[in-house]
């Protein structure tokens, strides 16, 4: 595995993979890789000839308080992952690499991305969007994966490439990867580390929490209530602040206060101690 750490040199080593007309996937990452982008990693192995993953913790989703400067970076060992999974090339740019001197544009998608986690961290997915924009144009893939895990996250990006027309030679296709879980049923995330070891056996009450609500709603269960008692056990077993429990359109992310037709999500944001978790689920129609 190459990696590489300049615009230059990046347009090099892609031009290097594409001979003969191999498909080229990308996986975006912030690093402190798990499973979760392992997972990433051979979902694109699967489908196209080359990955390529990029590490590039981005100060532009990260609110004033939040864990930027305090983010985990471990670029030797995310590299050695990356390349026994087969990566062919990383895209590591610095900060003035991303974002030289004078830049000034930011990608902002309105609508999907204003509630759930937009409303708790403004400019988060301007943020998202901006980078995700600025990968697009620099690896333009054939295909891209994303974790199902921030679901909101993936309908921005969606959302972005149907506005923006972002088909070839941008990139071709956005792939959803569903979330990988601890054996307890916590999904894998980079912040997962940042719990004691009681917060992480408390955090266990997010997923068993949220399945128990799916099964009261698709159940016939009243939405609100089944919310109610989500929120309630969560505080029961220890977590400090819930942002939002919120069943939702599985594509506009519009609240419902009933489950339809269309596929639905349950999606929550939570807080145990000063570490917020995000998760979601497939509700009804959207299973299986
Ligand atoms: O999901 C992430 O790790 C990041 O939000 C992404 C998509 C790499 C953009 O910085």
């Amino acid at each position: 595995m190459q990696t590489v750490t300049s615009l230059e040199m990046l347009r090099t080593a892609l031009a290097d993979l594409r001979r003969d007309g191999a498909r080229i996937a990308l996986v975006p990452t912030m690093g402190a890789l798990h499973e979760g982008h392992l997972a990433l990693v051979r979902a694109a192995r699967a489908r196209c000839d080359h990955v390529v993953a990029s590490i590039f913790v981005n100060p532009r989703q990260f609110g004033p308080s939040e864990d930027f400067d305090a983010y985990p970076r471990q670029l030797a060992e995310d590299a050695a992952l990356l390349a026994a999974e087969g990566t062919a090339l990383l895209w590591a740019p610095d900060v003035k690499a991303m974002y030289p001197d004078g830049f000034a544009t930011t990608v902002s998608v309105a609508g999907v991305s204003e509630g759930l986690c937009g409303a708790a961290r403004p400019g988060h997915f301007d943020g998202v969007a901006t980078v995700v924009l600025k990968l697009f144009n620099q690896v333009a893939p054939d295909m891209a994966f994303f974790g199902e895990k921030d679901f909101q996250q993936l309908a921005v990006i969606r959302a972005m490439a149907r506005d923006l027309d972002l088909t070839r030679p941008h990139v071709d296709a956005i792939i959803g990867v569903p979330t990988v879980r601890e054996a307890d049923g916590l999904a894998m995330s980079s912040r997962n580390r940042y719990l004691t070891p009681a917060q992480r056996a408390a955090a266990a009450a997010l997923p068993r929490a949220m399945a128990a609500a799916v099964s009261a709603i698709e159940g016939g269960a009243a939405v609100a209530g089944a919310l109610a008692r989500l929120e309630a056990e969560l505080v029961a077993a220890g977590f400090a602040r819930i942002d939002y429990a919120s069943l939702t359109d599985a594509a506009t992310l519009a609240p419902l206060e009933a489950l339809g037709a269309r596929p639905a999500r349950l999606l929550v944001a939570a807080r145990i101690g000063t570490t917020r978790l995000i998760d979601n689920l497939p509700v009804g129609a959207a299973r299986g």
